[in-house]
C-alpha cells in the first residue's frame, strides 16, 4: 500500500479522506497550517482508526518544510487540498486567495517534482464549469466565466497542473470537480463546523436544528424547477473521501494520465426536498421561511457521473437522508460541547 500526503488534512474533506485512506490499507501524512481548522480533527481520526497519523503544522508555501516533509516521508501520492475557499471573502480579498491557492500549489508540484513524487490529486471544483452550460455538468464542457476569485483560482490551477503534465510526463494528475459536499462521519466526531454565519446551506440547516439559529431563509421560490427551490448535486463526504482514495490507486496505477473527473451522485435535489429530508431523517421540524434570491445563483446544475464511474469504479453509497443524519449526529455533539 502506499503513503498518501494530505495538504489541507486537518480540514473537512482532507479529515475524512484520511479516515477513507486508512480504511483501505494506506497510510497518511498531513501538512496544514490551520488556518481553517483544528488538529484535533487529525487527533480524532488517530483515536477513531487506531493509527498514527505524522502531521506537519506549516504553511505549504514554504518551500523549506515541503522539502523536509518529502525528505522525512516517503510519499508516493499527493492530495492537494490546501486552499481559502469561502466563495464571498474571495470576492473582498482576492490577493489572498491567488496568493495562498496558487503559490501553495507551485511551491508543492515543484517539491513534489524535485523528490521524485509524481502523482497528484487535485481539489477543484464544479465552479469551474462556465454557467451557461446545460445543467447536467459533463467533463468535455466549457470551463470559465467564473463568479468570483475562487472559482478563478480552481479554473487556473487545473490549467497549471494540465501545463506541468505537458511539461513533466512523469507527472501523473487526477483533478476531482467536487459537487456539494456535506454531512459527516457517521461517528460524529469530525465534520463541518464553520466559524459565524454559514455561507453554506446544510451547515446552515445543521446550526437551526440545534438552535443556535432560528430560522433557515431559503433564497428564492420562484425558480424554472419543479418546487421553485435551487436544485444541487449534495454528495456526503464520506462517499466524497472513498472517491480519493480510488483516485490514489487509479494514479499509482495510470502512467502519464492528466484527468478531471466530476464527483457528484448525479441527482439532483432541490432546497426544500433537503430540508424535508433532514426533518424526516431526524424527525423534527425546522423553522424556515423564503427569502430574495441570493446574486449569482444558478437554478439547477448536477454532475455526470459516468467519467468517475468509468474510471475509478466510483459510485455514491450514502443516501440524503445518510447526509442529514450525520450532518444532524456532528452538529448535536459539536453543540455539547460549546
Ligand atoms: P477546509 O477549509 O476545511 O480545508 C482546507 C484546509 O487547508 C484547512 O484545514 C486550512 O487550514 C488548510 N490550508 C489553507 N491554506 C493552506 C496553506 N497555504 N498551507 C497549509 N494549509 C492550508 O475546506 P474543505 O471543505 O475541506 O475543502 C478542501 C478543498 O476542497 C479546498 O481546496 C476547497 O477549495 C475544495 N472544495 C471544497 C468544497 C466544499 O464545498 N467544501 C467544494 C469544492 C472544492
Ligand atoms: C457554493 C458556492 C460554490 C462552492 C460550493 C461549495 C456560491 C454561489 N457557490 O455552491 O462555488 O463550490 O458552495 O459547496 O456561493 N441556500 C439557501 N439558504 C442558505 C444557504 C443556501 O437557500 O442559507 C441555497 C442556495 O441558494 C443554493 C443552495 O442552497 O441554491 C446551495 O447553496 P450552497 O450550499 O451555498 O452551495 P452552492 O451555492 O451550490
Amino acid at each position: 500500500m502506499s503513503r498518501v500526503l494530505l495538504t489541507g488534512g486537518t480540514g473537512y474533506i482532507g479529515s475524512h479522506t484520511a479516515v477513507s485512506l486508512l480504511e483501505s490499507g494506506h497510510e497518511v501524512v498531513v501538512v496544514d497550517n490551520l488556518v481553517n481548522s483544528k488538529i484535533d480533527s487529525i487527533r480524532e481520526v488517530e483515536k477513531l482508526m487506531n493509527a498514527k497519523v505524522p502531521t506537519y503544522i506549516g504553511d505549504v508555501q514554504d518551500e523549506q518544510l515541503m522539502n523536509r516533509i518529502f525528505t522525512e516521508q516517503h510519499i508516493d501520492v499527493v492530495i492537494h487540498f490546501a486552499g481559502l475557499k469561502a466563495v464571498g471573502e474571495s470576492v473582498h480579498k482576492p490577493l489572498e486567495y491567488y496568493q495562498n491557492n496558487f503559490d501553495s500549489t507551485l511551491v508543492l508540484i515543484r517539491t513534489m517534482l524535485a523528490h521524485q513524487v509524481n502523482n497528484i490529486v487535485f481539489s477543484s471544483s464544479a465552479t469551474v464549469y462556465d454557467p451557461a452550460n446545460d445543467p447536467e455538468r459533463v467533463e468535455g464542457m466549457p470551463v470559465g466565466n467564473c463568479s468570483c476569485p475562487y472559482g478563478w483560482t480552481k479554473f487556473m490551477i487545473e490549467q497549471i497542473i494540465r501545463d506541468c503534465c505537458h511539461a513533466y510526463p512523469q507527472l501523473n494528475a487526477v483533478m476531482l470537480r467536487y459537487f456539494n459536499p456535506v454531512g459527516a462521519h457517521p461517528s460524529g466526531v469530525i465534520g463541518e463546523n464553520p466559524l459565524g454565519i454559514p455561507n453554506n446551506l446544510m451547515p446552515y440547516i445543521q446550526q437551526v436544528a440545534v438552535g443556535k439559529l432560528d430560522h433557515l431563509n431559503i433564497f428564492g421560490n420562484d425558480y424554472p424547477t419543479p418546487d421553485g427551490t435551487c436544485v444541487r448535486d449534495y454528495i456526503h463526504v464520506c462517499d466524497l473521501a472513498d472517491a480519493h482514495a480510488l483516485a490514489c490507486d487509479y494514479l499509482l496505477k495510470h502512467e502519464g494520465c492528466c484527468q478531471e473527473i466530476n464527483i457528484g451522485s448525479g441527482h439532483g435535489v432541490s432546497v426544500m426536498e433537503l430540508v424535508t429530508a433532514f426533518e424526516k431523517a431526524n424527525n423534527m421540524k425546522l423553522a424556515y421561511q423564503f427569502a430574495p434570491r441570493r446574486e449569482g445563483d444558478l437554478p439547477i446544475f448536477f454532475a455526470n457521473a459516468d467519467k468517475a464511474r468509468e474510471l475509478l469504479g466510483f459510485k455514491t453509497r450514502r443516501s440524503v437522508e445518510d447526509m442529514c443524519r450525520d450532518a444532524y449526529r456532528y452538529q448535536q455533539k459539536q453543540s455539547g460541547k460549546e
